[in-house]
């Protein structure tokens, strides 16, 4: 059933959007700058590809644009399907397996993320060295579709070490620093409690968010190289002792969204 929605959907893009990218980029909250940068080709709402999740969140934007940025040809999303909108897993991760039709390399993953490592700070960029998905139903469960890949897959490498190098080299040459850290998926939509970070913590987490583990699984599944990169946009539950609030987390990547931004595109720049 998925198989056929991302076919069609695939078709369709092949026709009306010309040569296809290599990389597919997922862009998270704070990352609005980087989808007004992009050298528009070709753009499409959600709501008119067939078969795409209808989102739940007003006033959010849902499209799928083709263009260059950086001097190369990218797909963004901005825009992302989350389980906790009560969304299928097919359904979140249907994106990923389009692209995966389409011969798409390299997903980037962008998302915003409550800091568990006391070292961490509101405003740092972390790359994702790994993630602990245990909280997160499988998207993989049912069926097996041997067409997008196997059974068992392996996630010991989730997130590609020459991506990561990449990245890091990117970030040197722009100065911005770069930290590194496992990324936890909790469920959402409401945010942790202090007792439940403190066990995240224990767990050997370094960053808490409600996205990315669905998309970058069916990635991995689907064969493609993924990297991750969270902006720390609070301190999580209990670490500092303030209160989360959607508004704190929306302020804080909306100031680092200029840094982000920059960081994403020297790191397309050098793909
Ligand atoms: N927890 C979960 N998801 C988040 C957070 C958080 O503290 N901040 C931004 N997304």
């Amino acid at each position: 059933m998925q198989y056929e929605t991302a076919r069609k959907i695939s078709e369709r893009l092949k026709r009306e959007a010309g040569e296809m990218p290599d990389t597919a980029i997922i862009l998270g909250s704070g990352l609005g700058r980087f989808a007004a940068e992009i050298q528009q080709e070709y753009a499409v709402n959600y709501s008119e590809i067939e078969g795409f999740p209808v989102s739940t969140v007003a006033g959010h934007a849902g499209r799928l644009i083709f263009g260059s940025i950086a001097g190369k040809r990218i797909i963004a999303m901005q825009g992302r399907f989350h389980l906790y909108e009560g969304y299928t897993p097919e359904e979140v991760t249907l994106p990923e397996r389009v692209f995966q039709l389409l011969k798409v390399k390299n997903l980037i993953v962008t998302n915003a993320a409550g800091g568990v490592n006391p070292d961490f700070k509101p405003g740092d960029l972390v790359m994702i060295s790994d993630h602990i998905g245990l909280f997160c139903p499988s998207v993989l469960w049912g069926k097996n579709e041997e067409r997008f890949g196997e059974r068992f897959p392996s996630m010991s490498e989730v997130y590609s070490k020459s991506l990561q190098d990449i990245a890091l080299a990117a970030a040197c040459n722009e100065k911005i620093e770069l930290k590194r850290g496992v990324y936890c998926y909790c469920k959402g939509p409401m945010y942790e409690t202090p007792s439940e970070v403190r066990m995240l913590s224990a767990l050997g987490a370094d960053c808490v968010g409600m996205s990315t583990v669905p998309e970058a699984i069916a990635a991995v599944h689907g064969g493609m190289s993924v990297l991750g990169i969270s902006c720390i946009t609070n301190m999580a539950a209990g670490i500092s002792g303030e209160p989360i609030s959607h508004s704190e987390v929306m302020e804080t990547g909306a100031a680092v969204g200029e840094k982000f931004s920059r960081l994403i595109k020297a790191i397309v720049a050098r793909l």
